[in-house]
């Protein structure tokens, strides 16, 4: 059989091949490969996301999400220096504060986590961009996004306390404020806040689209902000739903959004796609907690090259439209990208 097809074909043969394109051509080694890319990574593409607790000297490994920490204020100088170093410019602040209650008081106190490591990488890491998350969820004792009337998520009295929110990051020095909590109306009343405080200048990252998704499970974990009963489903997007994502994202630029966020971003490809399609803003992707665990988890295991499925994920939602992306992967991804780039210099200069 072998013999069979290896045994070569006739020159008359051969000259009447029908004609083909040759697309390996261009693949055939590393530096041509490069100078046909499409779409390539940079460090400065990696948006980081810190959990800023209470306490000091803090440095807690969280459990589901290796690799990725609790920090306390004060351990956050080193953690800049490292970032700035791989290229890393923007971080977005979670808080985890010492005191939970049912109307999350602790996420506007002007001492809060947040707020004062806001004005600590303002004073020590200037050229940080700084971007807050702004939701009641890691503040409220009841683990939902804003206050409760009954059982439900009222919604009008919570968009009143996400602008709130919003005006003590802005006050702290915050550059980019981040909604996340999917309530109705929040954009504007965020926007209006900020405007007549004097913060004109603060952008609205909004998560303009985010689903209702089960991705998030580590991150719960992470800032202990799992509902104590029912879901987010009354205001998360349904994963079944893909154009309603196009109105969800009008809706919050009609309203001032600067930036918007479609989140989770691997299951949704086809969302950001469609965003990137649809409006000319600056869109991010973010690569959410459960994306990041199910990676490691297989790493560890040794079921995946880890490092390999890492870029060729950050790659595939960059060219899916993703302009930047938020990532917990975003440190070792940076000295990955800085150590392929070294190899490939090396490589070339050998020729
Ligand atoms: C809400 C918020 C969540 C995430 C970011 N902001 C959790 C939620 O909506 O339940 C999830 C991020 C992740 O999973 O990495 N403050």
């Amino acid at each position: 059989m072998i013999d069979n097809l290896a045994r070569p074909m006739s020159d008359d043969a051969v000259s009447a091949l029908p004609p083909f394109r040759r697309m390996r051509r261009l693949r055939r080694t590393e530096a041509i490969r490069r100078i046909v890319r499409e779409t390539t990574l940079q460090p400065g593409d990696f948006i980081y996301p810190l959990f800023v607790t209470h306490g000091a000297g803090v440095r807690h490994e969280i459990g589901s999400m290796p690799e990725q920490y609790q920090l306390s204020v004060d351990r956050i100088p080193a953690e800049l220096d490292e970032l700035l170093d791989l290229g890393i410019e923007a971080v977005l602040l979670f808080g985890i504060p010492p005191d939970k209650d049912p109307y999350a008081t602790s996420a506007y106190d002007s001492d809060g986590v947040v707020q004062e490591a806001v004005r600590l990488i303002k004073r020590v890491a200037p050229e940080m961009l700084v971007i807050t998350d702004v939701c009641a969820c890691e503040y409220t004792d009841h683990g939902h996004c804003g206050l409760l009337a009954g059982h439900e998520v009222d919604n009008d009295a919570t968009i009143r306390l996400l602008a709130r929110i919003a005006l003590s990051h802005a006050d702290a020095g915050a550059d980019i404020v981040a909604p996340s909590d999917m309530m109705d109306g929040r954009v504007a009343t965020i926007r209006a806040g900020l405007d007549a405080s004097g913060h004109g200048q603060v952008a609205i990252m909004s998560y303009a689209a985010k689903y209702a998704s089960a991705f998030y499970g580590p991150f719960r974990d992470a800032v202990a902000s799992t509902p104590a009963f029912g879901d987010r489903r009354s205001h998360q997007m349904d994963p079944a739903n893909g154009r309603e994502a196009l109105a969800e994202i009008a809706t919050d630029l009609d309203e001032g959004a600067d930036i918007i966020i479609v989140k989770p971003a691997l299951p949704y490809l086809d969302v950001i796609r469609s965003a990137r399609d649809a409006f000319d803003v600056p869109l991010i992707a973010y690569n959410v907690s459960g994306e990041y665990a199910m990676v490691k988890a297989a790493g560890r295991l040794g079921w995946i090259d880890e490092r390999r499925v890492t870029l060729e994920t950050l790659t595939a939602i960059k060219r899916a439209g993703a302009g930047r992306i938020i990532t917990y992967h975003a440190k070792e991804a940076a000295r990955w990208l800085h150590e392929s780039a070294v190899t490939a210099r090396r490589d070339l200069s050998l020729r």
